[in-house]
């Protein structure tokens, strides 16, 4: 049974921690990757290399079969109900930038309405503007309150029958905090609209089941989930994903093509047009391999111990804010933070004098930082694989920013 501590056993899983010495607490931007995901990305060029879904050669057919196995474990991670649902892409924005695109072009017309949460990443935002756009649709942004939360009155008032689809991050990338995605796909079905869900920076901290939270998609990347860059997975239910027309056009997502006439490929392959990352593929299938040998559910009790002491050390120290809720709770992982008087900038550059690594900044979320009124914010962000005394360290070198900076009073 692995308990909190000896989580930290598994550092030894991850090269970059044979050298790195800085308490790194940017997870929310990229995770590290251990052995067993760098080898087999190694081991996909050195024996399998060549061009999945193309050749007849036993090569080939290798390389399909590497990309199909990882497709298979990323359907069973989500639990999808098919492989046709699990599209691979570069990353969580080119995958709802073919959502916003395809599903708004085939479905949506003027007049329509699509609702995008404040809270979100401007990935999960501009494209939903473009696609509106193009199309005459309007936008409405359901708003959350200070602390990061959705409340029940304004899902029910910010979705209505116009409303054709919802877009919403599971987690904040800079509150941390869970959106009520059970309440939000209810009002969304009811009013006829589907939910679009950016995963990003909750699949590689909690259990996500597609079929019980009943999303009609889903977007994460593969670099934050212990996986190479380069690699992103679009979920969506095969019955609206079979309607819908292709993004990207070009080679491999065909079944025919004549000078005047094209027939789409079946699913998956409709929506994965030209040479995939299949090492980057086979490196995420790996990656989920990882996880389930830790277990998912005692990775997020975990983080949700880190998130805690994190949350607690940095709550006690004077002209501190934590942004979102007052609950620690609430974070899940992340934990964004002003220091009255010091620039974020400031705040980044003395911590990383201390060997310590945070994001500072709009955090791709301008939107939300006007929202709350905050112009720009600190951000430590955590994994299993960060360690206490890593929380400690953080929160001495923070508690001493102010004074660092020439305040008299800490
Ligand atoms: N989306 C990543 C972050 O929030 C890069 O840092």
């Amino acid at each position: 049974m692995t308990n909190n501590n000896s989580f930290d056993a598994h550092r030894e899983d991850f090269p970059i921690f044979s050298d790195l010495k800085d308490a790194y607490l940017d997870n929310a931007a990229t995770s590290h990757k251990p052995y067993s995901v760098i080898e087999a990305e190694q081991t996909f060029y050195e024996r399998y290399n060549s061009n999945p879904l193309r050749g007849f050669y036993p090569l080939s057919l290798e390389a399909t079969n590497q990309v199909e196995l990882a497709r298979d474990k990323v359907r069973g991670f989500i639990n999808a109900k098919s492989t046709k649902e699990i599209i691979f892409t570069k990353n969580a924005t080119e995958s709802i930038n073919t959502a916003a695109f395809s599903f708004c072009t085939g479905n949506l017309k003027r007049g329509d309405k699509i609702v995008v949460a404040v809270t979100e990443h401007h990935s999960n935002m501009l494209p939903w503007r473009s696609a509106a756009k193009l199309i005459g649709a309007d936008i409405e942004y359901l708003k959350c309150n200070n602390e990061g939360e959705f409340t029940a009155e304004e899902i029910n008032r910010c979705i209505d029958e116009r409303t054709k689809v919802v877009a919403v991050g599971i987690v904040s990338n800079v509150t941390g905090r869970t959106a009520p995605i059970d309440l939000i796909v209810q009002r969304a079905h009811q009013a006829g609209a589907v939910v679009f869900a950016d995963g990003a920076q909750s699949v590689p901290h909690m259990k996500t089941d597609v079929q019980a939270l009943d999303v009609d998609f889903l977007a994460f990347s593969g670099h934050k989930m212990l996986a190479a860059m380069g690699v992103g997975v679009l979920y969506g239910k095969e019955e609206i994903l079979d309607k819908m027309p292709p993004f990207l056009t070009g080679g491999e997502m065909i079944d025919s093509v004549t000078l005047d006439e094209v027939t789409y490929a079946q699913l998956p392959s409709k929506f994965e047009a030209g040479t995939l990352n299949a090492a980057g593929i086979v490196s995420l299938g790996t990656a989920i391999d990882y996880y389930n040998s830790l277990d998912i559910e005692k990775i997020r009790q975990r983080e949700l111990l880190l998130t805690k002491r994190a949350f607690e050390g940095l709550s006690a120290i004077p002209n501190v804010h934590i942004i979102g809720s007052s609950d620690h709770t609430d974070h899940a992982g992340i934990l964004s933070f002003t220091v009255d008087g010091v620039h974020p900038h400031d705040v980044s550059e003395i911590l990383s004098s201390d060997g310590i690594c945070i994001r500072a900044g709009h955090h791709c979320a301008q939107p939300l930082l006007a929202h709350l009124g905050v112009y720009a914010c600190s951000r430590a962000s955590l994994m299993f694989y960060n360690t206490e005394n890593e929380i400690d360290k953080f929160i001495s070198s923070v508690s001493t920013i102010r004074q660092r900076m020439g305040y008299k009073d800490v």
